[in-house]
C-alpha cells in the first residue's frame, strides 16, 4: 500500500508537469532573484499530496511549497514537487518529481520521475534500485581524476571556504568534467544509474536529496555529508559517489589537492 501510495502519487503529478508544460502558466519569485515557483509546482504538489491523504490521512508530510503538515506518525513523506523549476520555466526538459518515504527518521523509499524522457527511478531499502524496473547500479571508477561529476549551485552565493565555485574550479582546472544539470534529484539518480561516478553539493533541503538519498544507497552507492558523517537530509551538504572515489571526493570537496 505504501509503494502503491507512492506509486500513484508519482504518476499523478508526473501528469500534470508534462500536462502544462509547453503551456503558459504563471511563474513568482521566492527567497533569491532567480529562486522561481511556478504554477505548476503548487499542481503538482496538491496532487501528491491529496493521493496521500487520501490513503494516508495520519502521515507526517513534509514539502517544498506547503513546508510541513504535521502529524503525530513515524511515517513522514518528503516532497518535491518539481525538482529544477528553473529548468521547467524555461522549458528545459530536466526536472523531475521527486518522493521520499521516510519511516522512524529512516529514509525507506523514494521515487523520482522525470517524464519528458520517461525516466522512472525507484527504491525500497534493502530491495535494489531500479530504473524503468531494471536494476542499476553505480560505477567502479576508483580515482577522482578519471571520474565523470555532477554537482549543483544554491539560489543565493555562498560565501564560505572551499565553497561551490572553488570546489568546482578546482576540478575544473585539473580536467575533471563537472556537469550542473539544475535538479539534485535527477544528479543524485544518474549517480545511482552509473551515468556519473559522484556528486556533491553544499546546500540543499530535505524534498531534494530525500529520494535520491535511498536510491544512490540502493543502487551500491554511498551518500555523506561533506564531512564523511553518514547522510542526514536535513542538513545542507552531500556527497553521493560509487563509494570507490567517496573518501577522496570528500578530501577534495574539503580544500585537499586533486
Ligand atoms: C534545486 C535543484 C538544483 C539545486 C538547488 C535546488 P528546485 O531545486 O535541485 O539542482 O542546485 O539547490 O534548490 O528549486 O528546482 O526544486
Ligand atoms: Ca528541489
Ligand atoms: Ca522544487
Amino acid at each position: 500500500m505504501l509503494k502503491q501510495t507512492l506509486l500513484k502519487a508519482t504518476e499523478a503529478a508526473a501528469v500534470i508537469i508534462k500536462e502544462y508544460f509547453d503551456k503558459q502558466f504563471t511563474i513568482s519569485n521566492k527567497e533569491g532573484i532567480n529562486n522561481l515557483v511556478t504554477e505548476v509546482d503548487h499542481k503538482s504538489e496538491d496532487a501528491i499530496i491529496e493521493v496521500i491523504k487520501e490513503n494516508f490521512p495520519g502521515h507526517y508530510i513534509l514539502s517544498e511549497e506547503v513546508g510541513e503538515i504535521i502529524q503525530d506518525s513515524e511515517y513522514k513523506w518528503i516532497i518535491d514537487p518539481i525538482d529544477g523549476t528553473v529548468n521547467y520555466a524555461n522549458g528545459i526538459p530536466i526536472c523531475c518529481v521527486s518522493i521520499g518515504l521516510e519511516v522512524s527518521g529512516k529514509m525507506e523509499m523514494g521515487a523520482v520521475y522525470n517524464p519528458f524522457i520517461n525516466e522512472f527511478f525507484f527504491a525500497e531499502r534493502g530491495c535494489g534500485a531500479t530504473m524503468n524496473n531494471k536494476k542499476i547500479s553505480v560505477t567502479d571508477r576508483t580515482e577522482v581524476i578519471k571520474s565523470c561529476l555532477v554537482t549543483g549551485f544554491p539560489y543565493t552565493y555562498l560565501d564560505l571556504p572551499n565553497g561551490p565555485l572553488q570546489v568546482f574550479e578546482k576540478f575544473i582546472r585539473k580536467g575533471v568534467p563537472v556537469r550542473r544539470l539544475g535538479s539534485a534529484a535527477i544528479d543524485l539518480c544518474w549517480v545511482a544509474a552509473g551515468r556519473f561516478d559522484g556528486f556533491y553539493e553544499h546546500k540543499l533541503s530535505a524534498w531534494d536529496s530525500a529520494a535520491g538519498f535511498i536510491i544512490v544507497e540502493e543502487a551500491g552507492g554511498k551518500v555523506t555529508d561533506l564531512s564523511g558523517a553518514y547522510y542526514n537530509p536535513y542538513q545542507p551538504g552531500i556527497i553521493a559517489s560509487n563509494g570507490k572515489i567517496h573518501d577522496e571526493l570528500i578530501r577534495i570537496v574539503n580544500g585537499g589537492e586533486i
